[in-house]
């Protein structure tokens, strides 16, 4: 199978390489094999850390056509004005329109994890912006998902304990932001590149499943966040994976160590590898 897209984690909770950072966060740079081009799914937790591992890789920043958020909180928009502050271009920023909604998490205590900023902070020569709660296709083999139905009760725990405000209403917050990455590969099946996945991973499959040609999973990488998943969700997961036999997993940033542990034991050494920042994934 040729590659089409070369994935390169620009942040992750997880470094093995000296003089890169990790952080609780994501970023990955997704460059078309073909001409070069880049988009951008997340930018890290904190300011600079992302744009100083994207120097030592190597990121021709020239290159970013598109940044996608992947939902509004902090660990994935940290780095957004930094970056965009950065560029000498304009790029296109795909998010949905709940992703700069003020956002809170409860654990250990209430406490803010949304962006901390709105789109009137972006400098609308560098960023343009393109809300989107559909499905909205990047190019002929990749899209980006919308908004993604919570038909599994166990997957409702992978947006639990998260709040919003809405209207001067604090409520609770499904984290309908939420969107995911998928690459076709014709005839063959897809790649599904999720950012926290707070959709639910069983959720995300099912909804992608309905929508490409090839139904085959061949492969996920990316936040899962099953960090903390109940025995009954990861019994589903697990069996939901087992089902679809997808020939890899990079199960990074919010996926939990143990969680982790769980697949790699249930679908074995072959199929699960453990990323940092730094790796590139050629799908
Ligand atoms: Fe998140
Ligand atoms: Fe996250």
């Amino acid at each position: 199978m040729n590659p089409s897209w070369r994935i390169t984690i620009l942040m992750n909770n997880y470094v093995r390489a000296s003089g890169l950072e990790a952080e609780h966060g994501l970023a990955l740079a997704l460059e078309n094999v073909g001409d070069g081009s880049l988009i951008l799914l997340d930018t890290g937790g904190t300011r600079e850390a992302m744009l100083r591992n994207a120097e030592k890789l190597g990121v021709d920043w020239s290159r970013l056509s598109t940044i996608v958020l992947s939902h509004g909180h902090h660990d994935h928009t940290g780095g957004l004005l930094p970056l965009i502050r950065r560029l000498s271009h304009s790029v296109a920023l795909l998010h949905h329109p709940d992703a700069f909604l003020p956002k809170a998490g409860i654990r250990p205590a209430f406490h803010p994890i949304g962006a901390g900023m709105g789109p009137s902070d972006l400098p609308p020569d560098k960023a343009t912006l393109f809300p989107a709660a559909n499905d909205v296709r990047l190019a002929p083999d990749l899209w980006v998902t919308g908004e993604i139905p919570r038909k599994v009760e166990v997957d409702r725990e992978a947006a639990a304990g998260f709040y919003t405000s809405r209207g001067g209403r604090l409520e609770e917050d499904p984290v309908r932001d939420d969107k995911s990455i998928v690459i076709e590969k014709p005839g063959l099946g897809y790649y599904l590149v999720c950012g926290c996945c707070h959709s639910g991973l069983i959720n995300t499959i099912r909804y992608v499943k309905e929508r490409v040609p090839d139904k085959k999973l061949l492969g996920v990488l990316g936040g899962l966040h099953l960090i903390g998943a109940s025995e009954a969700r990861m019994d589903a997961t697990l069996e939901e994976l087992t089902k679809e036999a997808p020939g890899l997993l990079g199960p990074i940033h919010c996926s939990g160590l143990r969680e982790t542990a769980r697949i790699y034991k249930a679908l074995g050494p072959e199929v699960v590898a453990f990323y940092s920042v730094g790796d590139r994934v050629e799908l």
